[in-house]
């Protein structure tokens, strides 16, 4: 497997299936249209920008599937409803009932609506012309997280300091939840670079594990150190002084600031703020949501109860148990202390910071 954690190859998607992680380094290779939605539905292929370069994927696999080489195949279709550029004619209605089937495998991060639509645009050109944009778009990600990444860590270090940072992340932002280098795994891979990460608290992310079992993976594989914590013990790890900052990825930015992620970033950013500690989010601009007002109007993906009542297929809880199980929460824009994109920082609260640029706590 090269740099890149999403390649394609011979007419395939190829890449980690995250559920074998970490105990098996097993490769996927998604040929069908169903084959990509499942794999983002069960999180074979999970994190926002991932699963948006994996929906365009599959657009370019309905596209190859719905080009006939012989022009009598289309002869009963209501003009307007074919392409025929680029080799063969396209049913462009039948690919776009695909993309639509796509878009809608997961509802809370924007990235995947937004890249089928990016490459949509290009279905009436043939799938060549969809597969060269599916392709931009994936170069495009590792460029665009490492221009975040780089921009976040610069915020760090000017609201922290020189010294040795301890950072804490939640959930998975790296490079499998991107296509490389991560989010805001990316800026803790810069700031390693350049020699001033002391620590980074993982958080294990309930219920599906992400930090424990992503997290953890790529930090040891990247040399960062790292110490695994339950969720629960993240605010306690403020209380004693073991965080400088908090950096976490996100899934969709409304206009006003408001962010989705995994569950457990809202409860992150209260205790960040009750401690005057930075909480920063790296994101793409594929993450921000401007036509959506404020994070009420987000969907917020609920998923299987058994994810909660049991793990690794042994029940933990009673049978028939109730079970609350929303995958990602939406942090008030006013905990943010700033979201960082490839274009910088393009939001900032300033009431999080003193005329120094320094986090201070809410209630001074
Ligand atoms: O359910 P998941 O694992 O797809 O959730 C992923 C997250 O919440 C990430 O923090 C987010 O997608 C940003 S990934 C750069």
């Amino acid at each position: 497997m090269d740099d890149s954690s999403l390649i394609w190859d011979d007419g395939a998607l190829v890449t980690i299936d995250q559920r074998g992680l970490p105990h098996e380094v097993r490769e996927l290779r998604l040929r069908t249209v169903d084959e990509i939605i499942e794999a983002i539905t069960t999180l074979a292929i999970r994190g926002a920008p991932a699963i948006g370069i994996a929906g365009a994927f599959g657009v370019v696999i309905a596209t190859r599937a719905h080009t006939h080489h012989d022009s009598a195949d289309t002869s009963n279709r209501p003009v307007g409803d074919v392409g025929s550029r680029g080799g063969g004619v396209v049913d462009v209605a039948a690919v776009a009932a695909e993309a639509d089937r796509i878009a809608a495998a997961r509802p809370t991060a924007v990235n995947l609506a937004w890249a089928v639509e990016r490459v949509r645009t290009r279905i009436g050109e043939g799938a060549d012309a969809v597969l060269a944009e599916t392709l931009d778009l994936l170069a495009e990600d590792g460029r665009v997280n490492l221009a975040a990444a780089t921009h976040a860590a610069d915020l760090v270090q000017r609201l922290c300091g020189a010294r040795p940072l301890r950072l804490l992340t939640h959930c998975n932002t790296g490079r499998l939840a991107t296509s490389a280098v991560g989010t805001a795994i990316g800026a803790l891979r810069v700031l390693h670079e350049r020699g001033v990460v002391a620590d980074v608290i993982v958080d294990e992310t309930r219920p599906l594990l992400q930090g424990a079992r992503l997290t953890a993976w790529e930090l040891a594989e990247a040399g960062i150190p790292h110490r695994l914590t339950i969720d629960s013990a993240a605010a306690w790890a403020m209380a004693t002084g073991q965080v400088d900052a908090v950096l976490v990825g996100a899934d969709r930015i409304t206009a006003n600031g408001d962010v989705a992620n995994k569950i457990g970033t809202f409860t992150l950013a209260l205790a960040a703020r009750h401690h005057g500690i930075p909480f920063i989010v790296v994101a793409p601009e594929s993450t921000r949501d401007t036509a959506m007002a404020t994070g009420a109007q987000i969907v917020v993906e609920q998923r299987a109860g058994t994810e909660v009542t049991g793990f690794g297929g042994v029940a933990t809880a009673p049978a028939g148990t109730a079970v609350f199980n929303p995958a990602f929460d939406v942090t008030p824009t006013d905990l943010v202390t700033a979201v960082v994109t490839e274009n910088g920082v393009v939001y900032r609260n300033s009431d999080s910071f003193d005329d120094r640029g320094r986090a201070v706590p809410a209630d001074t």
